[in-house]
């Protein structure tokens, strides 16, 4: 078994014993999903889709599939809509504390480069998590990914970074697979290498770089404790040639490449993520039309991330500049405890429709298809095209347009996991014992 394929398998949402295998999913206002491609939005009119051992087997209109399928076990949406389930690309969400002084501090006029230059920022949360037990940092780590998965993402994507030395990445990517093995969500582990200099190494970057590349990534790829590498290519982080170091020998070793790229200010990061065939460049405030146009041409999807844009005073690009440059974008929380306290994906994908115009079909797919290619599954989730994986939500709303209108966000009814509907408990004040 290759290294991505042991690790994409999930270790949960497997149907649980006793719940049926075959089921038909009726009654829906309508089934709106990315068509295989992910070029369209498909929209069915009271929809349904059969789900059969942990599959979407077809879907269609539900009175043609339920004379198809006698014998699935029907199931009403209660004249809902129903989309895949959500597929957030791009979370920090293993750390301990939070950062709400420096919220403060950066809303009564203080930079973030010069709170981070002041010892501040990353920092902080790299000693917070450093001191933390492992046993509450992994039940943290799973709470959060339950409260995801109540509100509608089942595929999530978790960074390390706040552990910086080898030690403490190759800890926190531990506590993410302990994580991993508690709930029924697919989660994607991406190890964010480069993404502050340890006090230690101060004056000596060469130096983390040869151990980050030389001795760190190796074990990474060995104990498959992440598919993806990932750095913080900006001046206040890393340069382009220390990412392009870092990303190199991560694809050496089989690993997908992705970039915090032209976040602060312009550097040259999607340029290089796009030459990489990096699987996409994420933040993206200070891009210009050729970055747009340079990663269209790879294939490398844009990932926008409004929490940091508005909390950092960043502004995200028009929707015309990713149309003209004929790119494929995806919305992501990027939850973090300095540029992005935020927890819920369909909020973030609702702030950015306001400020970037987007339409809800494109939401839609920035939120599915896109952003499961993005983490390189977009032939398993992110639509519900048969094959695809049972995944999917029934929103406590109607059309399609409701999804990014209503804010605070729509909240799912249910949401499935490998064709089955898994409770959604009383999860964001779940105490694990
Ligand atoms: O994606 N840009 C780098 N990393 C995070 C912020 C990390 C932090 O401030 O703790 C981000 O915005
Ligand atoms: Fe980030």
């Amino acid at each position: 078994m290759t290294m991505s394929a042991a690790l994409t398998r999930p270790e949960a949402g497997r149907p649980m014993a006793g719940r049926p295998a075959y089921l038909l999913l009726h009654n829906t206002s309508e089934i709106v999903t990315p068509d295989e491609r992910g070029e369209r939005v498909l929209r069915i009119p009271r929809g349904a889709v059969v789900f059969r051992d942990g599959r979407v087997l077809e879907i269609g209109t539900a009175a043609e599939l339920s004379r198809r399928h006698p014998e699935a076990r029907p199931l009403t949406a209660n004249g809902r809509l129903v989309t895949p389930g959500l597929v957030d690309c791009h979370t920090h969400m293993i750390f301990a504390g939070h950062r709400a002084g420096e919220f403060a501090r950066r809303l009564a006029g203080e930079s973030y480069a010069s709170i981070a230059a002041g010892g501040g920022g990353i920092r902080t949360t790299v000693e917070a998590t450093r001191a933390e037990n492992p046993d509450s940092l992994e039940k943290t780590l799973a709470n959060r990914i339950e409260r995801w998965r109540a509100s509608g993402c089942t595929t999530v994507e978790v960074k390390s970074g706040y552990g910086l030395t080898p030690a403490a990445e190759l800890r926190l990517l531990e506590l993410m697979r302990g994580a991993r093995q508690r709930v029924p969500v697919r989660v994607h582990a991406t190890a964010l290498l480069l993404h502050a200099l340890p006090e230690e190494y101060r004056d000596r970057r060469d130096a983390y770089l040869d151990t980050v590349c030389d001795s760190l990534l190796p074990l990474i790829r060995q104990r498959e404790l992440a598919t993806a590498v990932d750095a913080f290519c900006d001046e206040v982080a890393f340069s382009v040639s220390e990412c392009r170091r870092l990303l190199e020998a991560a694809r050496a070793l089989g690993f997908a490449v992705k970039l915090h790229a032209e976040q602060l200010s312009r550097s040259g990061g999607a340029v290089l993520a796009a030459e990489l065939g990096a699987l996409s460049a994420d933040h993206l405030e200070s891009a210009t039309p050729e970055d747009w146009r340079a990663l269209a041409a790879a294939g490398t999807v844009g990932v926008l991330l409004p929490a940091a844009a508005l909390t950092l005073g960043l502004q995200l690009p028009g929707a015309e500049t990713i149309r003209d440059a004929g790119a494929r974008f995806a919305i992501a929380t990027d939850f973090n405890p300095g540029s992005a306290p935020a927890q819920s994906l369909l909020e973030c994908a609702a702030l950015a429709a306001r400020l970037c115009r987007f339409t809800a079909p494109e939401i839609l797919l920035a939120i599915t298809w896109n952003a499961a290619k993005a983490l390189g599954v977009e032939r398993e989730v992110g639509h519900l095209n048969p094959g695809a994986w049972g995944d999917a939500v029934v929103w406590e709303c109607e059309t399609l347009e409701e999804l990014p209108y209503w804010m605070p966000a729509v909240r799912p009814d249910c949401v499935f996991m490998r064709g089955a509907d898994l409770a959604l408990p009383t999860i964001e004040r779940r105490v694990w014992p």
